[in-house]
């Protein structure tokens, strides 16, 4: 797009009924702030320019808008004295040249916007005559909304505010989403000319209308169908209520992409999960952040994921698992806890009861039951016993382990890092290895077994343990130890 199109995001509200320290255009939904859905949005328009009025808190806010869209104005505005002076301050950011094209306002508190409509909405209005155009919705309850007066022949005369509207004005369903399409020329000279003589004594932007008709323009109005993409979270129910919608929204475009969703009612998916056709989700799965999962890959029961990458095939069962790679083909689960940094190989196991953390698994290697493997790199077709620790910390900085490629290390190991294993190498079961294993040796490093004869007897005296010791003694007689 090469139109000269400057999109307005209002969030200098406070939010107060969020009861929360976080500024209400900052809570999340489906991985995203409310305002981070309302920006893609709108980055989705290709805007010359993106201003953002920031106030209450412009501290925590003004940095999480600037890192999502570089190059951003940001107006402030210290007191909130209505939308009408909000879009005043976002104009006066502006260098005078840059005041040309089309403006789109928008409000930070509506994550379910897309960027199609407000595409939509831009074009038509850039294709009228208007001077200015309203994104409206029809809506069952209009309570609080700024309602659309139309003439009788139907054009728009007026949009009134609730507190300022007759109880005939009351009864009107059609209402202002919010979001309006200005000429910038037109902008430009009513600005100055909004007052606040009214309920609220705050300069309404809904004033434009009235100016833009006394001024011999006309004025657009385009209901949009799906309305609560212009819906606002002002309170945390609200904000719980969107975030289901949301993600019913998400849920049925990965289904209608070839995703098998079987509990859509306890499966959530972030907005920048990206998902490949035949993947199966099982019940009770939460794929967040920037997840992807490749085809026929089966995921859950039960299993979070945030930020992993899961190869074709794989199966992951009851797990949770953050910045992580499973590769092709690999198992995970049940209960295994992937911690970030770990990546398995293709074909590979991590099996129950395993955490994994900063550790390279090969292709093929397994980690089966019951370990911590942290800090490692294991090679491929390794197998690693069960009840294996790779003791990585000396209390003051870590280390790492190398285990070689098809190297089988025996139940309940530790790994005393920084060794390395060999490729091909063995070790005995509970071994403590502090030294390196040369490829293809077996290292054992548990003593020879010793038997203290009728220990229970002398030690345990008047116990079942050395009763029951004296009894097997009288009906086998011990033989020596060879
Ligand atoms: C506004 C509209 C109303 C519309 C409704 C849709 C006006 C006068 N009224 O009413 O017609 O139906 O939205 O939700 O425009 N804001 C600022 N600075 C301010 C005031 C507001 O940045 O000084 C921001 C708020 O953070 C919020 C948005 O503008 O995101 C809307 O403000 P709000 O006070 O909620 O307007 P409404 O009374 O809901
Ligand atoms: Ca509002």
């Amino acid at each position: 797009m090469t139109q000269d199109l400057t999109v307005i995001v209002l969030a200098a509200g406070g939010g107060t009924r969020m009861k929360s320290k976080t500024m209400k255009v900052l809570h999340p939904i489906a991985g995203r702030s409310m305002i981070g859905h309302v920006l893609h949005a709108a980055a989705a328009l290709e805007p010359t320019r993106i201003v953002a009025v920031v106030g209450t808190q412009r501290e925590q806010v003004g940095p999480h808008i600037e890192a999502l869209v570089p190059g951003v104005v940001l107006a402030v505005q210290e007191t909130q004295e209505g939308t009408g002076h909000a879009v005043r301050i976002a104009w006066a950011a502006l260098p005078t040249e840059a005041r040309t094209g089309t403006v789109i306002v928008a409000y930070g508190d509506t994550p379910l916007l897309e960027g199609e409509s407000l595409r939509a909405f831009a074009e038509v209005h850039r294709a009228s005559t208007d001077a200015m155009s309203i994104l409206t919705g029809v809506v069952a309850d209009p309570f609080g909304y700024g309602r659309i007066v139309r003439s009788t022949a139907g054009d728009v005369e007026a949009i009134i505010e609730e507190k300022d509207a007759s109880a005939e004005q009351a009864l009107i369903a059609e209402i202002n989403s919010g979001i309006l399409a200005f000429d910038a020329e037109f902008l430009d000279v009513a600005l100055p000319l909004i007052g606040n003589a009214n309920a609220k004594g705050e300069y309404y932007l809904t004033d434009t209308v009235h100016l833009a008709r006394q001024a011999g323009h006309t004025v657009g109005a385009f209901a949009i169908d799906d309305v609560r993409q212009t819906e606002g979270a002002n309170d945390r129910v609200q904000l719980a209520a969107l975030a289901a919608e949301m993600n019913r929204r998400i849920l049925e475009r990965w289904m209608r992409a070839g995703v098998t969703i079987t509990d859509p009612t306890t499966t959530w998916i972030d907005a920048d999960v990206k998902l490949a056709a035949d993947v199966t989700l099982l019940p009770g799965v939460q794929l967040l952040g920037t997840t992807v999962v490749a085809k026929d890959a089966v995921i859950g029961p039960d299993s979070t994921l945030k930020d992993v990458e899961v190869g074709v095939g794989a199966h992951v069962v009851r797990t949770h698992g953050e910045l992580a790679v499973i590769g092709a083909g690999a198992t995970v689960g049940p209960f295994s806890y992937l911690r970030p940094g770990t990546e398995l190989g293709a074909g590979g196991k991590i099996g129950a009861f395993v955490e994994t953390k900063n550790a390279q698994i090969g292709d093929g290697a397994k980690v089966p039951h019951l370990s911590y493997v942290g800090d490692a790199t294991i090679g491929e077709g390794a197998n690693i016993g069960a009840g294996t620790i790779f003791a990585n910390y000396d209390g003051v900085s870590k280390h790492r382990t190398t285990i070689g490629a098809h190297a089988k290390t025996a139940s309940n190991n530790t790994f005393v890092a920084p060794v390395t294993v060999g490729d091909g190498a063995a070790t005995g079961a509970g071994s403590v290895i502090r030294r390196d294993v040369p490829p293809g040796s077996l290292a054992v490093t548990s003593g020879p077994q010793r038997h203290y004869d009728e220990w229970a007897q002398r030690k345990r005296a008047g116990t079942a343990q050395a009763k029951a010791a004296a009894d097997a003694a009288k009906a086998e007689p011990a033989e020596d130890d060879a």
